[in-house]
């Protein structure tokens, strides 16, 4: 794409989001569902869009820091240390939120979501729009979150204006969400930014929030069922999952395996998918990987339980709603 074309599809982008209209658009995670987040009305066709529960707070996703700014009562003392190590990026923060910050944003808690994602088309729009942007990530509720322009397109048609196409996305899972409203900072959605790394550069304590007992209205990211395909999958140590996967071909069925072992025993009934143990390169591929495995209408997703260490926590998150959300 020429840089003038490129230029006009953000201009248009901006004055689509401007006139109420949704916008998708690529971030370093995943893409995003974008609402003016000042719009109550946009809010609402956002919400309908995507099936999702309107009590369920959305982030606000700014240009940079000093916007993020207009959209919070009082800043933390660690925003500034963490803007600036971590934005732009995938890192979001929850802060005490401004008054003007519609409910539909907040899900009306006292508290907002902030992020300023890398991704250059992102902070193109961002910059253009001059505003906040209400994101959801561009999934059905409840549904694998896209890291291509294609997946947005197939879930949603003609329901969104405009889907602006920035390639697959290098994190490729949602951002760490990192509480500070209430003094402390408590990670309520764990990602590819880790506890280490906040603590390294605040000196306090980072807890996380165990992902099971989150209230599921608080952080609906935190309902089991979350990020899951339609093909029931089960997240499995090496050795139980060569122990079912002969026992379902054995039966008659056909399975995807996720494994970072080489294909073995493999046949007509099994598809495998071979990753590299190396969690950025994991979780840039997991969405693709699982959409691909549930496209292929088998009767079950087997996926080898990852290793334990703190790079890794983010991936086990999302296998483990994954491996929750499906009753079939
Ligand atoms: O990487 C990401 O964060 C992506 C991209 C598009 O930026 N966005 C994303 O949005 O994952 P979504 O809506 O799918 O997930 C946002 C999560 C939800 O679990 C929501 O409950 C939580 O953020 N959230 C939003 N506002 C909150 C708040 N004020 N307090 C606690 N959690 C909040
Ligand atoms: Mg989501």
């Amino acid at each position: 794409m020429s840089d003038s074309s490129e230029r006009n599809l953000i201009e248009r982008a901006a004055a689509l989001l401007k006139a109420g209209e949704l916008v998708s658009f690529p971030t370093e995670t995943v893409y995003g569902l974008g609402a003016d987040a000042s719009n109550p009305e946009a809010l609402r066709k956002l919400y309908a869009a995507k099936g999702r529960p309107s009590s369920h707070p959305v982030i606000v996703h700014v240009a940079g820091a000093e916007q993020a700014k207009q959209w919070v009562s009082s800043l933390p003392e660690s925003f500034t240390i963490l803007a600036e190590r971590f934005w732009p990026g995938p890192l979001t923060m929850v802060m005490p939120r401004a008054e003007h910050v519609p409910d539909q944003v907040t899900g009306g808690q006292d508290t907002v979501a902030l992020r300023v994602p890398a991704h250059p088309l992102a902070l193109e729009l961002l910059a253009a729009f001059e505003g906040g942007v209400a994101a959801p990530s561009a999934n059905r509720f409840g549904r694998l979150s896209p890291t291509k322009a294609d997946d947005v397109r197939r879930e949603f048609g003609d329901a969104v204006a405009l889907v602006l196409d920035g390639g697959p996305c290098a994190v490729g899972i949602e951002s760490t969400i990192l509480d500070l409203s209430s003094g402390t900072a408590r990670i309520l959605r764990p990602g590819m930014v880790i506890a280490s790394q906040i603590e390294e550069v605040l000196g306090i304590e980072v807890t996380t929030h165990a992902a099971e007992t989150a209230p599921a209205l608080r952080v609906p990211g935190s309902l089991p069922g979350h990020y899951a395909p339609v093909t029931p999958l089960m997240l499995l140590p090496w050795e139980e999952l060569q122990t079912k996967m002969r026992q379902f071909v054995a039966a008659g069925s056909t399975v995807g395996v996720l494994s970072f072992k080489t294909a073995s025993d493999v046949h007509g009934a099994v598809n495998w998918h071979q990753a590299r143990l190396d969690a950025d390169d994991y979780a840039q591929q997991l969405y693709a990987v699982l959409r691909k495995l549930d496209q292929l209408h088998g009767q079950y997703i087997l996926v080898e339980e990852p290793p334990r260490e703190a790079q890794w926590i983010g991936i086990h998150d999302r296998l483990r709603r994954a491996a929750n959300g499906n009753s079939k």
